[in-house]
């Protein structure tokens, strides 16, 4: 067993005892000996600073000279370990530090620090990556101006970039070196210095600020790439107008650049103004990314750009605050899209990520709040939690103090903490000293894990003509939280009457309601609405104003007039996904019972319905179509869990929809034929959406024609959504004639990495016993690379997160496998591993047979030698 660890706790917060306001940095660049000159203004921040020790955290840094006030200093004043520097006796005054570190950015497999990606050198220091640079006070708190001197071989890396703007470059005289300083005006923590070199292409435009100030936009990638950076460029300028009209934001340097890299262990990160992206989220173009694709560039440029304001202007005081920049620029981006986009379809994506990603954490042992109060390993906690619940967090603040007292909170939160490293304290007080509202309650939103959840009693009483709504929460107990206190939940509602419009009432009693919204704040409320005119049906939820879940006992009949009538479209296709939901369940436990799978007429007249009506967009219709997972349903169920059974309830559904469907699926299917060129705008991309949801219920049916139809789509089609759609149907459904088509989509993308990504997964997740074998096969194949985490995730996350008759597969092999790969990652890039294994997190849900398998596998993993505090964390709290 690796050594216990102590863990960060909230409540030990102390102010640094030092900070540090300048720091200069000379890069001296080589692959595997990069010189780091780091030179630091510090002073004493705090009473602690009076025992004159100052203590600065490393990270495997080997430390080559060391001065005080540009004094050497003797040996016996400091103790440098690779971990930390330990200085005694400093002045009680500023000073300044001068520190020679020696790193080998080529041997960084870990990808945090300095590293290479091709023939690039970049960083990574969010969120302890600057300590593998230079010995320093690494905490968020600490906030520096910097300066950046950066020097390599002209030849190796003629582009020299770090943040702010740039000063000064020319040759180093007599070399074939050359140099650029960059400085960086806005104090910032360490996690957001950035610098990177190498030899890429550029794509040059550029920004008038709302104010008039030009701004030099700079996206720089692999040569060859550059025509796929066209639509990063646009979305970047249309982000930065966004933030300028709906939250007054400008932007504030002389010029914003973007890198896009392929190395990379996460989505994207925010450096002031040097903004490095894992280049997924960058590149697109017709051929090789899909409208999924444009969406997502489109989505994480717009995040990593308002950070520039909701995390970097305005930081956080320590990790524990994750969420303060990290929901809020979420729930930003969300909003950016859906102004983009279509509102409604943009809300039920995310409502879909929400559940599928963050409900499942909250439901089981890696469950934490939003503000997490003790962590062992800080990576772990860039979790759906912190984002995803975060943004719902921020919205439902949104939805209960109205649009216009929201933007009023958060301009007195970019005027009072500008500059300064906040809290959620902070965050919080704002709101309520803008509009006066006690939000103290609404502060355990923050503080309790768990999701919530609302049971819904209705009565109507025809002839007192009144309405009483019961609505009672609770929040089952998580790690380290048994018991739970009653939430301040805004429920945004409707009464909906005979004729689809949202009934009038006189009055209501009993809890407070602030237009369409109830604000549920006791454990159990029961509100009248007086005057209403005939019996209702309570729409709730609307827009999914909380991330809770709600039952409500509802007739098969109601649910199908909400599909039909429900004034908000979240909650139509919300209903329908519940008359699914409900099939599917049901279906499950006719499949282990042995029965056969009843017929569902209600939800098949539904869907008939909702894909005949042409007022609804064709995205939403598209998402109406597409019916729970595999995953959703053994969420639902939630213990006893046999994946298994639940594929093929769901196949069978599938197929019995089709059948009801009939041939008006083709005829649709062909109606929508292609006609004009593509385009990426979300219009175009409801239609293929649609037209491709279609396919994939042709395809269930197994029918000649649909596998002929899918066939002639993935040769013909012009662009990559339509082709992969026709490939993935074909092979999610296991058909035999997937192997001819994806030996042929491998054949024409053998040269594009993030193309084959796709590929990777597509054939990882094939629910078929020779799945498994095909990984590993795969795993030795020339496309794969171990030390490339967008490879890595493709086929072994792939297979592990989303293939879950195969990775839980009744004998543990599928157990077994990812536990070797996340052991043998481990040793190179802990991040990476850590967040493979988090595909376990629901393993105590499976039945008796599999869960011991994958007890096994984690134990496995929790007894070997060695492990990285990352995986140690994971197993560690996945197995308590
Ligand atoms: N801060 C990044 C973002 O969400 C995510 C990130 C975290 C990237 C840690 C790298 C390392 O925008
Ligand atoms: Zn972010």
């Amino acid at each position: 067993m690796t050594t216990e660890t102590v863990p960060f706790r909230l409540e030990d917060y102390r102010p640094p005892a030092f900070t540090i306001d300048r720091v200069h940095l000379d890069f001296a660049l080589s692959p595997s000996a990069t010189r780091v000159v780091a030179t630091l203004s510090l002073r004493p921040n705090t009473e602690e600073a009076q025992n004159g020790t100052l203590e600065l955290v490393g990270d495997e840094i080997v430390l080559k000279g060391l001065m005080l006030n540009g004094i050497p200093l003797d040996a016996g004043r400091y103790e440098a370990l690779p971990a930390s520097l330990v200085i005694r006796d400093v002045p009680l005054a500023p000073f300044t530090l001068t520190i020679e570190t020696e790193i080998d950015p080529a041997a960084n497999t870990k990808l945090m620090g300095l590293y290479r990606s091709g023939s690039a050198y970049c960083t990574q220091c969010e969120a302890e990556g600057f300590r593998r640079i230079t010995y320093f006070l690494d905490r968020p708190d600490v906030l520096a101006v910097y300066t950046t001197r950066i020097e390599a071989r002209r030849s190796e890396a003629p582009v020299l970039l770090a943040n702010g703007n740039p000063v000064e470059s020319g040759d180093v005289a007599g070399t074939d070196r050359h140099y650029a300083i960059w400085h960086d005006p806005f104090p910032k923590p360490s996690y957001l210095f950035a610098l990177v070199a190498g030899d890429l292409g550029l794509v040059s435009d550029s920004f008038t600020t709302m104010s008039g100030r030009r701004v030099d936009l700079r996206i720089y990638c692999e040569h060859g790439k550059e025509g796929r950076c066209r639509y990063a460029m646009e979305a970047l300028k249309r982000s930065m107008r966004w933030d300028e009209t709906a939250f007054g934001r400008e932007y504030d340097l002389d010029i914003f650049v973007i890198v896009a890299v392929s190395d990379f262990n996460m989505g994207a990160m925010e450096n002031k103004g040097l903004n490095i992206f894992n280049d997924k989220y960058v590149l697109a173009d017709p051929d090789t990314a899909t409208d999924v694709d444009y969406a997502n560039v489109e989505g994480v440029i717009a995040h990593e750009y308002f950070h520039n304001w909701t995390g970097n202007r305005i930081t956080c005081r320590d990790w524990f605050q994750l969420c303060l920049k990290e929901g809020l620029t979420v729930f930003r981006d969300q909003e950016f899209s859906s102004d983009m986009r279509s509102r409604p379809v943009k809300r039920i994506a995310d409502v879909r990520t929400l559940q599928a990603r963050q409900f499942p954490e909250d439901g089981g042992p890696l469950a934490h709040p939003v503000r997490p109060e003790i962590y062992h390993e800080i990576s772990n906690f860039y979790t759906p939690t912190v984002y995803e619940k975060g943004a719902e967090v921020v919205r439902m603040l949104e939805t209960i103090l109205g649009a216009d007292d929201f933007r009023k909170g958060m301009d007195l939160y970019f005027e009072r903490h500008d500059g300064e490293a906040a809290t959620v304290e902070d965050f919080l007080a704002c709101f309520a000293d803008a509009t006066g509202r006690d939000l103290s309650q609404f502060a355990l939103w923050y503080a309790q894990a768990g999701t919530p959840q609302i049971v819904a009693r209705g009565h109507y009483d025809g002839d007192a003509k009144t309405f009483s709504l019961t609505l009672a929460q609770s929040t089952p107990p998580t790690p380290g939280q048994p018991t739970k206190q009653p939430m301040h939940i805004p429920v945004r509602f409707g009464l909906i009457g005979p004729n689809g419009e949202d009934l009038a009432f006189s009055s209501v009693e009993g809890a407070a309601v602030e237009g369409d919204v109830i604000h549920l704040t006791e454990t159990a409320e029961t509100i009248v609405f007086r005057g209403v005119a005939s019996r209702p049906i309570p729409s709730l939820l609307r827009n999914f104003s909380a991330p809770v879940r709600l039952a409500i006992d509802m007739s098969a009949d109601d649910l199908l007039f909400q599909v039909r009538a429900d004034a908000d479209p979240f909650n139509r296709w919300q209903a329908a996904q519940t008359l699914a939901m409900r099939a599917l369940i049901a279906g499950t436990a006719d499949v282990l019972t042995g029965r056969p799978v009843a017929a569902q007429p209600t939800l098949a007249t539904g869907l008939a319905e909702v894909l005949d009506n042409e007022e609804l967009e064709p995205a939403f219709r598209a998402q109406v179509l597409q019916i729970p997972s595999e995953a959703d349903v053994a969420r639902e169920i939630g213990q006893n869990v046999d994946p298994d059974a639940i594929a093929l309830s769901r196949r069978q559904l599938r197929l019995a929809l089709a059948r009801a469907l009939g041939p008006s699926l083709m005829r649709r299917y062909q109606a929508l034929g292609v006609k004009a060129a593509y385009s990426p705008d979300a219009a175009d991309a409801g239609r293929r959406a649609l037209r491709n949801a279609l396919l994939d219920l042709l395809v269930a049916t197994g029918e000649d024609e649909a596998i002929a139809a899918t066939t002639r789509q993935f040769h013909d089609a012009d662009n990559m959504t339509d082709r992969l759609a026709a490939l993935a149907s074909v092979s999610s459904a296991a058909l035999p004639q997937r192997r001819e088509l994806l030996d042929a989509f491998h054949e024409r993308y053998r040269n594009d990495p993030l193309v084959l990504d796709k590929w990777l997964t597509l054939e990882a997740t094939v629910p078929a016993a020779e799945t498994l074998d095909r990984v590993k096969a795969l795993l030795s194949q020339p496309g794969f690379a171990h030390s490339n985490p967008n490879r890595v995730r493709a086929l072994v996350g792939g297979f592990s997160a989303a293939n879950p008759t195969q990775f839980n597969r009744a004998d543990g092999a599928g157990f077994d496998f990812l536990a070797d790969f996340v052991l043998d990652l481990d040793r190179r890039n802990p991040q990476t591993a850590a967040r493979l294994l988090v595909a376990f997190r629901s393993w105590r849900a499976l039945e008796p047979g599999r869960r011991t398998r994958a007890e096994h596998a984690l134990r496995r993993i929790a007894a070997a030698e060695r492990l990285s505090s990352d995986t140690l964390d994971i197993v560690t709290r996945t197995l308590a």
